[in-house]
C-alpha cells in the first residue's frame, strides 16, 4: 500500500480555539495540517498569514505544516512561512513571476517545495522543474473556500500527473486538495494521489478520530 497521508485543512477548524483543535486532529491520527494562506487577491477570501504558523509552533505543534499559498505575489510570503516554521510550501504557478526562483527560495530556506494546479491550470508548468518539486497538489475544487463539492475530472489529471511522478523516478508527493471525503477518498487514491486535504470533511464532525480512521479503512480497501 503507498505510504498515505492525511491533511486536515484547518480553514474549517474553530479559529477561537485553534491550538487546540490542530492538538486534537493530530491526536486524532492526521498526518499533516494543511495551512490555507488566502489573500483576497488571488483569491476571494482572506485566511490566516505567518505569525499563526509561528503561534501554532511555539504553541508545541510539531507535526508537518503544509502551507498552501493562494497568494499573489507569492515570493515575500515564502520567506516569511520559512522563518515561520513551514514544512512544506505550495504555491500557485501562474502567481509567481519566476517559478523556478520560488521553487529554489523554498529549498534554500530548508523546506519542501511543491507547485498547486487549479482544476483548468495546464500541467505543462511541470516541464522544467519536476526535479525541484517535492510535493504537487491538484486542486479538486475552485481554490478560495472550503466545503465545495469534489470536481470529478480531477480524476483523470491525477492519474496524468501519476504517470510523470512514476516516470521521473523523483520522490514527489501527490496531494490533493477540496471535496475530499470518506465516500471518495478510495477512488481518489486509486487515480494516483498519495497525501489528501480534508476540511469540512473532518471538522465538521464531531469524533476526528472517527472519521480519519474511516477514511484509513478506505483507502486499505
Ligand atoms: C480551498 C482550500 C482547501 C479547503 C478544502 O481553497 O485550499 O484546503 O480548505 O476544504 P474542503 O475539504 O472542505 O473542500
Ligand atoms: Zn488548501
Amino acid at each position: 500500500m503507498a505510504d498515505y497521508k492525511i491533511a486536515p485543512s484547518i480553514l474549517s477548524a474553530d479559529f477561537a480555539r485553534l491550538g487546540e483543535e490542530v492538538e486534537n486532529v493530530l491526536a486524532a491520527g492526521a498526518d499533516i495540517v494543511h495551512f490555507d494562506v488566502m489573500d483576497n487577491h488571488y483569491v476571494p477570501n482572506l485566511t490566516i498569514g505567518p505569525m499563526v504558523c509561528k503561534a501554532l509552533r511555539k504553541h508545541g505543534i510539531e507535526a508537518p505544516i503544509d502551507v498552501h499559498l493562494m497568494v499573489k505575489p507569492v515570493d515575500r510570503m515564502i520567506g516569511d512561512f520559512i522563518d515561520a516554521g513551514a514544512t512544506f510550501i505550495t504555491f500557485h504557478p501562474e502567481a509567481s513571476e519566476h517559478i523556478d526562483r520560488s521553487l529554489q527560495m523554498i529549498r534554500d530556506g530548508g523546506c519542501k517545495a511543491g507547485l498547486v494546479f487549479n482544476p483548468a491550470t495546464p500541467l505543462h508548468y511541470l516541464d522544467h522543474v519536476m526535479d525541484r518539486l517535492d510535493m504537487i497538489l491538484l486542486m479538486s475544487v475552485n481554490p478560495g473556500f472550503g466545503g465545495q463539492k469534489f470536481i470529478p475530472s480531477t480524476l483523470d489529471k491525477l492519474r496524468q500527473v501519476r504517470e510523470r511522478i512514476d516516470a521521473s523516478g523523483l520522490d514527489i508527493r501527490l496531494e490533493v486538495d477540496g471535496g475530499v471525503g470518506v465516500g471518495n477518498i478510495a477512488e481518489i487514491a486509486r487515480a494516483g494521489a498519495d497525501t489528501f486535504v480534508a476540511g469540512s470533511a473532518i471538522f465538521n464532525t464531531d469524533d476526528y478520530r472517527a472519521t480519519i480512521d474511516a477514511m484509513r479503512s478506505e483507502l486499505a480497501k
